[in-house]
């Protein structure tokens, strides 16, 4: 097999860990939504999920400031707003109102819920002591959504640069992880 150098920073796009997600917040009263693609499941009860949100992004401080958040994952149908959730700051963007989202109430947080993606886990934060030298959360999942109509969601996933891959067949296999 033949290979070439990888640039490092694109190392990132080879391990891509999961669906991109809508990281929503709230925050003296505003909602905001961000993209993420920077998370990892850690434990399975209670759910521990690690994520990577940067200190430039206005949902840094709303999610340090509140301790809260909703994970949304949305499915291809909502690609273009994942992407403009993306690309815009909720310092000068109200994202639920420019991209037509729609917040629905929380149990257990105070962070808004996407009516429009398929599953929502609300999450406080369980472990910062990563975050000064990391701008890294460990999120514990304390309730979680689906919509189980949807039985088969097409989650995006992030490949870099404007490349996404739409999540499509499944199959079976002997494994036994749960
Ligand atoms: C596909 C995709 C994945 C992203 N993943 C992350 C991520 O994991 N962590 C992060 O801090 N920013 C990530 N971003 C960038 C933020 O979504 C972007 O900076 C956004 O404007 C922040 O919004 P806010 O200022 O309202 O918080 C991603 C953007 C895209 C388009």
């Amino acid at each position: 097999m033949a290979k070439e150098a990888l640039p490092l920073p694109d190392a990132y796009a080879l391990l891509e860990p999961g669906p991109v997600v809508l990281l929503s917040t709230a925050h003296k009263g505003k909602p905001n939504i961000m993209t993420m693609s920077w998370h990892t499941m850690m434990e399975f009860e209670p759910p521990l999920v690690g994520c990577v949100v940067s200190g430039n992004n206005f949902t840094f401080r709303a999610l340090s400031a509140t301790q809260q958040c909703v994970i949304n994952i949305p499915t291809v149908e909502l690609s273009s707003q994942v992407v403009d959730c993306g690309n815009t700051s909720g310092s000068t963007v109200d994202k639920f109102e420019a991209f037509g989202l729609t917040p629905m109430d929380a149990e257990l947080v105070e962070a808004p819920l996407i009516a429009e993606c398929y599953a929502n886990l609300e999450c406080r934060i369980a472990d910062d002591q990563l975050t000064g030298r990391y701008n890294f959360f460990v999120l514990e999942v304390v309730k979680a959504w689906i919509d189980r109509s949807n039985d088969n969601p097409r989650t995006i996933h992030h490949r870099g640069y404007g490349t996404f891959m739409v999540a499509g067949e499944t199959i079976k296999l002997p494994s036994k992880m749960r």
